[in-house]
């Protein structure tokens, strides 16, 4: 029996709404039968039907769309046996070119004028009467800042820090609430509106007002009525506002003072100010993954330290608590968070300027309070100004909502901790867009941290409409030369010269391949890449400008310049990881031009294949003119300069054989301890296992010594950290910076090595986008005897696992339907087609 076990519409299984006039429609199909594959769909919305052999980001091509319009998407699939499925879903349309009835509005009264610091919360609200014979109430709402809406005091919808942060000058999502149950009866809808990313302060300097010099929200009521009519109330002058709210403060960096005996009848309220908004955005509606509230945490000890009860929840992790407490009018609750403990006390050295800090002011009686404008990244919460029998604490853990799709457990427990920490290390840094880190006063959107760590993050989770809505930021903010910004959305850091110049930087700039590439593979949906290769192209011409630069021969195939190198390596500092940038900087273009070139033969882009692959051949000759003897062996050694050109196919025959050689060797000096920084991180076991050195990968990756990935576990980490020895064995936080503290405990960027686990350990690696066609060839070693891995992909779910008894090992695959495995077990390779299978190999 043929079945469709999964339907969307722009990536959405339910609640769509969309402004995208072609929405994708994807569908996965399971059978009880082997070797089955689809042999035609018919795929029908609104009186358009198309006919398809694909399953993946199938493009609506019929009539153009009405605004605010229910759609029946239906899908009828026949497979290669003749059996048939069928399956329906509805999306909805938002106001797609309609223009907007509402004003912008904000408080014009309010000057918001010191430096580094939030502006105050803004409350707006308005009194609406709706009258009889309504039928759905809907809201369409955006802010320049971020915001929560509330009727009748009743927080509406799920979402965290809407409308997210987008690159505001280009485009800004707004989102879309049915509030019919809530407001049928018509009451007060409110607006709290906080600076956010766009008004308060933001970066490590603390830039604010970054893209408005005050918050301002736009929203509109659309009331439909049982005989067809439709009333728009949009925010205009005649609704209030005021700035001495509930909310006193809030930032992402030093929290938020909630006041919960202020009384909203006594504050001053004023007419709110319409504002125009220049310039030429696109209001969208969301297109991104929301924030929402996922796991919640219960404490796991307590501890006192002076005034403060500690609560341990006992995992690393981006959120809020959530608290019921006791309390008397005026009395004030204060929560300090942090990540680590150090002689009994919170440490918050490494959160710098970051107060981290919730305040909650009481009215009488029971109550509850959780953060809504804040988050923080933490393990432990410090309490103080109540007792301790008077509170109940727990805390939610925020992130985007991105579906998990992927797991991976062995023998070693202690590896399944590590795929624990990478994972709550991505959940903690997929806050609306991928940053660096969720605690310290950073947070930003670091374009070098999601290009290591993407295709372990798309193993993890469904990555698409999150990476998809940061890559449009990324697509309209590339600098006119071709440079793709080190952060993104894109702010400038005073001081920081990387961050102000939109030049062409190792890795962070080749993030506009490496990510849309990885999410390709994971997803399948070539949109992403027809609609990325025109900014990689440009990208790729900047790079090769710059490295022709004042250079001659061999040399202007060697990308020297201004890069971050061998960043965050175990050894030196920031100086000298960066003078490690023209190693990186050219095996770096290697393999962009290499992926280049894959992706333009994807796109039927023939010339264009050649054109970079030539190119890509003519770096690594660069990289082998410049910085080896011909033979493999490095004028200059350390480990990123052999795992980077030997991970890209800089080498071949003999010359490879020594460069690996020549890497063990280095490998084996330091007791095989991990060695590389940012670059070489994802790929040093790749670079040993896939040269013949499986055992000294798996003894790299089962090592504890520091620096390694086991290190940290050892030291009882519960996510990945920034730098490898942020704690010294006696558990002492050590900062090697000079002026700087630079110790992030939740980084995930060296927790790329996910990857390996599961396309070496486990086996599974896909070949063609969306592992239409994929590998199953486990690499087997360092001791362990089971490994496992699911993955939910587009086309439906793959299950691999391999067991070892005795002198037999026994494989299984499972493959979805419409897919082909290529599996490598032992020295035999099978290509199988749908079904599930078990092999057995004997030593
Ligand atoms: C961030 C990194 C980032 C780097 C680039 C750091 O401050 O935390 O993860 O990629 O700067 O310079």
């Amino acid at each position: 029996m043929l079945e469709i076990s999964r339907l969307s519409t722009e990536n959405l299984t339910k609640n769509c709404v969309t402004d995208n006039k072609n929405p994708r429609i994807s569908f996965a199909l399971k059978s009880d039968r082997e070797g089955v594959a689809l042999k035609r769909a018919l795929i029908s919305v609104n009186g358009w039907t198309v006919e398809t052999t694909e399953q993946i980001a199938i493009s609506y091509a019929g009539a153009p769309l009405e605004p605010y319009t229910e759609y029946l998407v239906k899908v009828v699939a026949e497979d290669n046996f003749g059996d048939r499925a069928e399956r329906e879903m509805t999306f909805r349309t938002g106001k797609l070119d309609d223009v907007w009835q509402a004003k912008w509005i904000t408080d014009g009264s309010y000057r918001f004028k010191e430096k580094k610091t939030s502006p105050r919360p803004m409350t707006f609200k308005h009194r609406f009467i709706f009258g009889t014979g309504v039928k759905r109430i809907e809201v369409y709402s955006t802010a320049i800042g971020i915001y929560k809406l509330f009727f009748n005091g009743v927080a509406v919808g799920e979402d965290y820090f809407a409308p997210g942060f987008t690159s505001y000058k280009n485009q800004l999502q707004y989102q879309y609430y049915d509030i019919t149950e809530l407001a049928r009866d018509g009451g007060e809808l409110s607006a709290v509106v906080s600076g956010g990313w766009a008004v308060g302060a933001y970066t490590h300097k603390r830039r604010n007002r970054i893209y408005a010099d005050r918050q301002t929200l736009l929203c509109e009521v659309r009331v439909t009525f049982e005989d067809g009519s439709v009333k728009v109330f949009g925010t205009n002058k005649n609704w209030y506002v005021t700035t001495e709210g509930r909310y006193k403060f809030a930032e992402f960096y030093d929290g938020e003072i909630y006041d919960a005996a202020c009384d909203l009848n006594k504050v001053t309220w004023r007419f709110a100010t319409e504002k125009k908004m220049i310039g030429k955005r696109q209001i969208l509606a969301q297109y991104g993954a929301p924030v929402r509230a996922h796991e919640e945490l219960s404490p796991i000890g307590i501890m006192r330290d002076g005034d403060e009860v500690i609560y341990d929840f006992g995992q690393n992790f981006a959120g809020v608590i959530k608290v019921k407490l006791n309390g008397k009018e005026g009395q004030k609750v204060v929560f300090r968070h942090a990540e680590i403990m150090q002689n009994g006390k919170l440490f918050t050295t490494a959160l710098r300027s970051a107060k981290a800090t919730a305040t909650y002011i009481c009215k009488d009686g029971e109550q509850s309070y959780s953060p809504t404008f804040t988050y923080m990244g933490f393990r432990y919460v410090g309490v103080s100004g109540i007792e301790e029998d008077d509170i109940e604490l727990s805390a939610i853990a925020l992130y985007s909502d991105i579906e998990c799709v992927g797991t991976f457990s062995c023998s070693d427990e202690r590896l399944n901790r590590l795929q624990s920490n990478i994972a709550w290390g991505a959940k903690s840094n997929f806050v609306d867009i991928p940053t660096d880190c969720p605690q310290r006063d950073e947070r930003m959107g670091w374009t070098g941290d999601i290009a290591f760590f993407s295709p372990t993050a798309c193993f993890n989770f469904d990555m698409s409409r999150f990476l998809n809505k940061w890559l449009i930021d990324m697509q309209s903010e590339q600098g006119l030369l071709g440079g793709i910004p080190v952060i993104i959305p894109h702010v400038s850091v005073p001081g920081v010269f990387e961050t102000t110049v939109k030049m062409p930087i190792d890795f962070w700039g080749d993030s506009c391949i490496l990510v849309p590439f990885a999410e390709y593979k994971a997803r399948g949906d070539i949109s992403l890449l027809r609609r990325m290769y025109p900014t990689m192209k440009r990208y790729i011409r900047a790079c090769k400008f710059l490295a022709e630069f004042l250079s001659l021969g061999n040399n202007r195939r060697v990308w020297s310049f201004h890069h971050y190198g061998d960043w965050c390596a175990p050894e030196g500092n920031w100086k000298s990881w960066m003078a490690r940038g023209k190693w990186t900087a050219t095996a770096c273009i290697v393999n962009s031009l290499n992926i280049l070139s894959q992706i333009a033969g994807l796109l039927g882009e023939e010339s264009d294949q050649a054109y970079y692959k030539k190119l890509s051949e003519e770096f690594s000759e660069g990289y082998r003119y410049a910085f080896t003897d011909r033979n493999g062996t490095l004028k200059e050694e350390f480990q990123t300069a052999y795992v980077l050109p030997l991970h890209f196919g800089v080498f071949e025959g003999e010359e490879k054989k020594n460069a690996a050689k020549n890497l063990l060797e280095l490998v084996k000096k330091v007791n095989y301890r991990v060695g590389t920084g940012f670059p070489g991180t994802p790929y040093v076991l790749f670079a040993l296992a896939d040269n013949g050195y499986v055992n000294e990968a798996y003894r790299m990756l089962l090592n504890e010594e520091c620096p390694s990935w086991l290190y940290e576990v050892k030291a009882g980490a519960t996510t990945v950290w920034e730098r490898w020895d942020a704690l010294g064995e006696d558990g002492s936080f050590r900062n090697k910076d000079e002026n700087d503290c630079m110790v992030s405990f939740n980084h995930y960027s060296h927790g790329a090595v996910g990857n390996f686990l599961y396309s070496r350990v486990a086996g599974i690696e896909p070949i063609e986008g969306g592992y239409k066609s994929f590998k199953f060839a486990p690499v087997i070693g360092g001791g362990l005897s089971y490994a496992c891995a699911t993955l939910d992909t587009p086309y439906g779910e793959i299950k691999a696992s391999w067991q070892r008894r005795e002198a037999e090992t026994v494989y299984s695959i499972s493959v979805p339907v419409s897919c082909e495995c290529y599996a490598e077990i032992g020295k035999e390779k099978h290509i199988l087609s749908s079904g599930e299978y078990t092999f057995k190999e004997v030593d």
